[in-house]
């Protein structure tokens, strides 16, 4: 995926955010890269039992080494790990924080809160001041 996305922010009822896709569009485990009012987003779907709700997180693409893309990354979902890997150099960063786990990376990435509603995935930016 590489859709860009602008201009759809809700904010009604309980959804708050940008739409990006439907959740049947990302594939479990395997990271997304979209755009969301200029900020590279890497989308993440967690394969879940099915009586959960789907989870999706929301990080900046951009790993905070160097300017390396997270999307193309693999993601490990197991136990109390939930990371993505930048390719490049190997640091991991949580999807839940982006806070790397180790280095070379030492600074933390941004995540965005991520909304599921209906089938549908919104992202919320908003609090993105320096798109990277
Ligand atoms: S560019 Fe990502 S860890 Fe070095």
């Amino acid at each position: 995926m590489s859709s860009a996305s602008t201009g759809n922010q809700l904010d009604q009822g309980n959804v708050n955010g940008t739409y990006v896709c439907g959740l049947d569009e990302l594939t479990p485990g395997t990271p997304a890269l979209t755009e969301i009012d200029g900020i590279r987003v890497a989308l993440v779907r967690v394969r879940t039992d099915a009586d959960q709700d789907p989870v999706v997180y929301a990080i900046n693409d951009r790993c905070s080494h160097a300017n390396v893309s997270l999307s193309e990354g693999e993601v490990q979902v197991e136990g109390d790990v939930c990371d993505i890997e930048c390719w490049l150099h190997g640091s991991r960063f949580d999807l839940r924080t982006g806070q790397p786990s180790g280095p070379p990376a030492t600074e933390p990435v941004m995540t965005y809160p991520v909304e599921v509603s209906e089938g549908d995935v919104y992202v919320d930016v908003s609090a993105d001041s320096d798109p990277a």
